[in-house]
């Protein structure tokens, strides 16, 4: 089904990194102007997901990508040379969780912004100025001289989120954008990224580790487990009502803002590990409600009952009304 709202489209996302598959066949969509939220926990393969929106991951031999990716209704796996640059400047803007590795240390702020801007050096140093104020950054004509080792954490992603948004992006990619800094800060960080990107208009991909407090901020989420999408939907009711033992597993995790969590206390056991070979669903060694065709048969991604489409669980025992019909 193609909808015109969607800026991105991402169907049947297969990643593999030599002989290993790590993304085994993912959709998401994102309207131009939404939020959407992808969760789960370390390896499971959003980090790569996001990146193969504007095909940054390496080329293949060593990491090759199949499906389709489309931005704008434009297929971007077929994407020339000069339509990727652009889709990069001004298409798909990336913030990821460690500022000081987004900064060039011996340059200046100021440089630094202006780089990212088109026009004469007069308007870029006035945009560059307005884009650091806009980013909650008091002083900003002062800010423009110094160096990213003068700033606090949260200041230098201030200065990072800045640098994303000067180039007007239709979508801006939060990868774990809080997790390298203080808790105090993290709440202020995620609060600016969402007012931003509502009175900027563009669409988000919100990447977190954290279901509860995170992602709640945004308007849809989808769960991601070892490679697969285990279920999406509206913010509110995937919070209220998880429909997958693993979503329930993230949400009985104490909601901290500090993203790299302490183990998931719901669900024991690990993740398999990318490559290994399961036919059942790849959750089933850990879930506690799995009857024997969950070891053999690998539930596909289905519309919930009653959510008109709108969101969808790969289970083959959904909870109902966030519990488990048995229990
Ligand atoms: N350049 C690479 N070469 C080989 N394997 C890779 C590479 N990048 C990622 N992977 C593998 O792909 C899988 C998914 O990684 P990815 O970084 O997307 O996870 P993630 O969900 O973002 O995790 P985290 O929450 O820790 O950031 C992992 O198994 C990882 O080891
Ligand atoms: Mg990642």
């Amino acid at each position: 089904m193609r909808n015109d709202d969607n800026i991105v489209d991402v169907q049947n996302l297969h990643i593999t990194f030599g002989a290993t598959e790590v993304v085994h066949g993912i959709s998401f969509a994102i309207q131009a102007g939404e939020t959407l939220a992808l969760v789960g926990e370390s390896g499971c393969g959003k980090s790569v997901s996001a990146l193969a929106m504007a095909r940054l991951l390496p080329f293949p031999p060593v990491c090759t990508v199949e499906g389709k990716v489309l931005f704008a209704g434009q297929d971007v796996l077929s994407f020339s040379a000069s339509r990727l640059r652009t889709l990069r400047r001004s298409g798909i803007a990336y913030v990821f969780q460690d500022p000081a590795v987004a900064l060039h240390p011996n340059l200046t702020i100021g440089y630094q912004m202006c780089e990212a801007l088109q026009g004469s050096t007069a308007d870029r140093k006035k945009r560059a100025i307005e884009g650091l104020a806009l980013a909650g950054l008091r002083e900003p004509a002062a800010l423009m001289k110094r160096y990213p080792f003068t700033l606090s954490g949260g200041m230098q992603q201030r200065v990072v989120i800045a640098m994303a948004l000067a180039r007007e992006p239709q979508v801006l990619v939060a990868d774990e954008p809080t997790t390298a800094l203080d808790v105090t800060i993290q709440a202020q960080i995620l609060d600016l990224l969402v007012r931003l990107q509502r009175k900027m208009g563009m669409a988000m991909l919100l990447i977190t580790h954290n279901l509860g407090l995170v992602a709640a901020r945004a308007d849809r989420v989808s769960v991601m487990y070892a490679g697969h999408l285990v279920e999406t939907g509206p913010v509110e009711r995937v919070l209220q009502e998880p429909a997958h033992p693993y979503t329930r597993g993230l949400l009985d995790v104490v909601p901290r803002l500090e993203g790299h969590a302490q183990p998931l206390e719901g669900i024991p056991g690990m993740v398999p590990s990318a490559g290994e070979d399961l036919a059942g669903c790849p959750f089933a060694s850990r879930c506690r409600y799995r009857q024997d065709v969950c070891e053999v048969q690998n539930p596909c991604l289905q519309p919930r009952h009653g959510s008109d489409g709108t969101c969808a669980v790969a289970c083959h025992f959904p909870l109902e009304g966030g519990k488990h019909r048995a229990g």
